[in-house]
């Protein structure tokens, strides 16, 4: 199995809310076994002036502060720009370019992309990314118009800034990538995997508090199993998400075992 390592470029005005979840668990594994790379780059640092000011006041008034755009633009020309000159021979090309479309820059706002499954799964396909976390009221429109090259959300709630965003994207993501979880089919059977809720899980003691645990599973036979199995994560999906099966991929006995369902209940 192929093993690459993926790299995460974080833009923060607050990197410390981020030592921590990559201390502890699959991303401080990941990042121990060389298959994910995280590094987190402090927008501060690239404003200027003695203040360092990265916040000002919205032209047009009204309330909160709005990120300005150059430290910004400056944070990520720099990181991403430099891997961008070192393959280009010519500087002053390189201080021209557009940052290199192979790497995303994604700006997290409650305006963007929903996050999903699917989103984790096509980000998984990049070996890097940039995330882009914002504080204060929003950012200044001219860093979603020419600095992004995407917006995602994590839900229709406001978060106090970008950074539990990144953190939530990265877990999803990583977790996808080859070699990271000990389990290779770890990801296979998950909620959302394959358009569908998971289904019900158990471990020993096979009875607890009166409480069995279903016959099916102490059976050992996979085949019916398998079949329980994925009754209950249609059940579970028509019962607690209807509008996931719209999309999902079934087989027309599935389809028939969905009729029954909601005929039967
Ligand atoms: N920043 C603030 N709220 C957010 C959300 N819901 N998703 C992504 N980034 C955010």
């Amino acid at each position: 199995m192929l093993q690459c390592h993926m790299h995460f470029d974080i833009f923060t005005l607050f990197p410390g809310i981020f030592e921590s979840p990559l201390r502890e668990s699959m991303l401080k594994r990941a990042i121990d076994s060389g298959l994910l790379e995280v590094q987190l780059h402090n927008i501060r640092d690239y404003a200027e002036g003695r203040h360092q000011v990265t916040d000002d006041y919205p032209y047009g008034g009204g309330g909160g502060m709005v990120m300005k755009p150059e430290p910004v633009f400056s944070a990520v020309e720099t990181v991403l720009g430099f891997e961008m000159s070192s393959a280009m021979r010519n500087e002053a090309e390189a201080a021209v370019r557009q940052p290199n479309s192979e790497i995303p820059i994604i700006l997290l706002t409650p305006q963007g992309r929903p996050f999903n499954q699917q989103l984790a799964f096509e980000l998984a396909g990049y070996d890097r990314v940039a995330l882009i976390c914002g504080r204060y009221e929003g950012f200044d429109e001219r860093i979603r118009e020419h600095l992004a090259t995407d917006e995602i959300s994590i839900g229709d709630y406001v978060l106090t800034g970008g950074e539990l965003a990144a953190l939530v994207i990265l877990d999803a993501v990583i977790r996808l990538r080859p070699g990271v979880l000990g389990d290779p089919t770890g990801a296979v059977d998950d909620s959302h995997a394959g358009g569908l809720l998971e289904y019900p899980h158990y471990t020993r003691p096979p009875e607890f508090r009166g409480w069995q645990v279903p016959e099916v599973l102490l059976s050992g036979n996979h085949a019916k199993v398998e079949r329980w199995r994925r009754e209950q994560a249609l059940r579970r999906t028509w019962l607690r998400r209807p509008e996931l099966l719209e999309r999902a991929e079934l087989t027309d006995s599935e389809r028939a075992f969905l009729q029954q369902l909601s005929q039967k209940e």
